[in-house]
């Protein structure tokens, strides 16, 4: 390798070292290395902001640094050949040279919390998953795999797309919420589900072998040397797609559009003359029946906010770390305290989810709410250690584990993962992923789900829930407003010769619409069962 690629051929988490700069004091370096020992970490560790300020006390620099500190034993590296220069200071801006633009100024991304303004959702304290831990709603979290700056059906700042997938997420939390009379906490994997972990680094087609696709804010899906390419400038693209989808969930969500009078007009065109759309028809009306009864009682239904919009969170994959420490800030109101403001929700995923690695050193340091994948090498004795580790005062609503045993295992390993919990005395929210277990080939080759095969985990979740005594709390689905044919299965019986010309996902394969509602109505149900056993007198009605 020559000596200038070498230069600039950086790992992501060595960029960030600004403490060799030449201008570095002795008594920097001096602190640095108290720091790494006091922190436990490897000798030559570089922090990703520099220990500019000499005069703070060491024990808050303990402090902060153990929150800022990204070890270099990351699950996720990338190298970026292109890469002149990328510096993230948390909280700052993020400033991205690449050797394209290297004659023009420098990119940068802008300052966290100003376009994204996520920051009171983010701290909201206690956090809305709270009361859902604590058996009192459900969480339902849904989106793309993997959002994409260019593939129509998975792009997101397209405004129809962000519509369709509103309208499509609002009625799957509208027949939960009637069924299971329960409030629905709404998360969507949106506004920066943009990095993806894979299992393979690399991908063999027609005899070329390749880098695998990482998610558009790493390289480009098209399977072609120049696209496979890691770009740094792309954080900037998936900062600024993720900046205007959430721009346009708010407008909607808080626009009218997600106000309960109109539960009828989120059923989409292509929805409409499916067994499910008559199905939703009739509870349309009964909830129109309820919002006339109720103003017919003098209630004025225009003075109740909760009937006329929603609040809608968002969430992602906590995967490239730089990026997401950029994004993450101090909260004036709490120092000490730092607040990761790309999404509200950010997860750890099943393939980074050690216990001293990189992705949970971060996530501890963060106050969001937080969600674990537990897949089925998922040890009992690590999970309680991770629990231990990322919710360590036992706070309801910090920590989801997002349960993805698949159906045929979910049945074996999920009792001990619950009893375990529950003898520990810890307040977990229990969700359900029952896509990525059930990932197969199809006989032409497509990755597919069957939707037997995820409607009979989501069961035996919530079965195994019930004989537990403990409140299956939520859902995490990969789902799309769009009329894909990517899951096999569902009313239409979507079969594999359906892939060739609506099979779109840019990683995994997702619900369509109709097969996410359908699969709403089937939790409604297992819900309403859970209620009738957990049935609590209903607070008494006075006035009628
Ligand atoms: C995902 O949610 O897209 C994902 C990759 O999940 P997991 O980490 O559970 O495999
Ligand atoms: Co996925």
């Amino acid at each position: 390798m020559r000596r200038r690629e070498a230069r600039t051929k950086i790992r992501d988490s060595v960029l960030v070292d600004e403490v060799r700069q030449s201008t570095v004091d002795v008594a920097l370096e001096r602190k640095r290395r108290k720091l790494v020992a006091a922190l436990g970490l490897p000798a030559n560790f570089r922090f990703v902001n520099p220990i500019r300020r000499l005069r703070t006390p060491f024990a808050e620099l303990v402090k902060r640094e153990r929150i800022q500190a990204v070890r270099f034993k990351t699950g996720i590296s990338v190298d970026y050949p292109d890469l002149v220069q990328m510096r993230h200071r948390a909280g700052k801006n993020v400033v991205v040279e690449t050797r394209s633009d290297h004659q023009q100024s420098k990119r940068r991304m802008g300052q966290p919390g100003h376009d994204f303004a996520l920051f009171g959702a983010a701290r909201q304290h206690p956090a809305p998953q709270g009361k859902v831990a604590m058996g009192e709603g459900f969480l339902l979290q849904g989106g793309d795999c993997a959002e994409s700056f260019s593939e129509p059906s998975a792009n997101n700042v397209s405004a129809n797309n962000i519509r369709d997938f509103l309208r499509v997420f609002l009625q799957m939390a509208v027949v939960l919420t009637y069924a299971a009379a329960l409030p629905v906490v709404k998360v969507g994997r949106i506004a920066g589900q943009f990095a993806k972990p894979r299992t393979s680094p690399m991908e063999k087609k027609d005899g070329k072998e390749l880098p695998s696709y990482r998610g558009d804010v790493i390289n480009g899906v098209e399977f072609t040397d120049d696209a496979r390419r890691p770009e740094p400038a792309r954080q900037i693209e998936a900062y600024r797609h993720s900046a205007a989808t959430l721009n346009l969930l708010r407008a909607f969500v808080h626009g009218g559009y997600a106000n309960l009078a109109n539960v009828r007009e989120w059923t989409l065109g292509f929805v409409k003359d499916s067994p499910q759309s008559h199905h939703y028809e009739e509870l349309a009306d009964r909830i129109s029946e309820a919002l006339g009864f109720m103003q017919a009682c003098g209630l004025d239904l225009e003075s109740h906010p909760e009937l006329k919009s929603t609040e809608f969170y968002t969430s992602h994959e906590a995967l490239l770390l730089g990026y997401e420490q950029a994004m993450t800030r101090e909260d004036s109101t709490r120092p000490g305290t730092f607040c990761c403001t790309s999404a509200h929700m950010l997860w750890i995923g099943d393939r980074t989810r050690q216990v001293d690695h990189a992705h949970v050193e971060f996530c501890r340091g963060i106050m969001n709410p937080l969600g674990l994948k537990c897949g089925p090498s998922s040890k009992v004795d690590e999970i309680l250690r991770l629990i231990d580790i990322l919710n360590p005062e036992n706070e309801p609503g910090r920590l989801t584990l997002i349960v993805r045993l698949g159906s045929e295992k979910v049945g074996d390993q999920l009792p001990a993962m619950i009893r375990a919990v529950k003898r520990e005395g810890k307040v977990v929210l229990w969700s359900c992923d029952p896509m990525h277990g059930n990932t197969i080939t199809s006989e032409t080759g497509y990755k597919t789900r069957p939707f037997d095969r995820i409607l009979s985990e989501v069961k035996t979740f919530f079965a195994v829930h019930r004989a537990e005594g403990t409140h299956g709390g939520g859902v995490h689905l990969e789902m799309t407003g769009q009329n894909v044919a990517e899951c096999t299965g569902g009313a239409r019986m979507i079969t594999d010769a359906d892939f060739k010309d609506r099979y779109h996902t840019v990683c995994d394969p997702r619900l369509n619409a109709e097969q996410a509602i359908e699969l709403a109505f089937l939790m409604a149900d297992l819900l309403k069962a859970e209620r009738a056993t957990r049935a609590k007198p209903l607070p008494a009605v006075s006035g009628l």
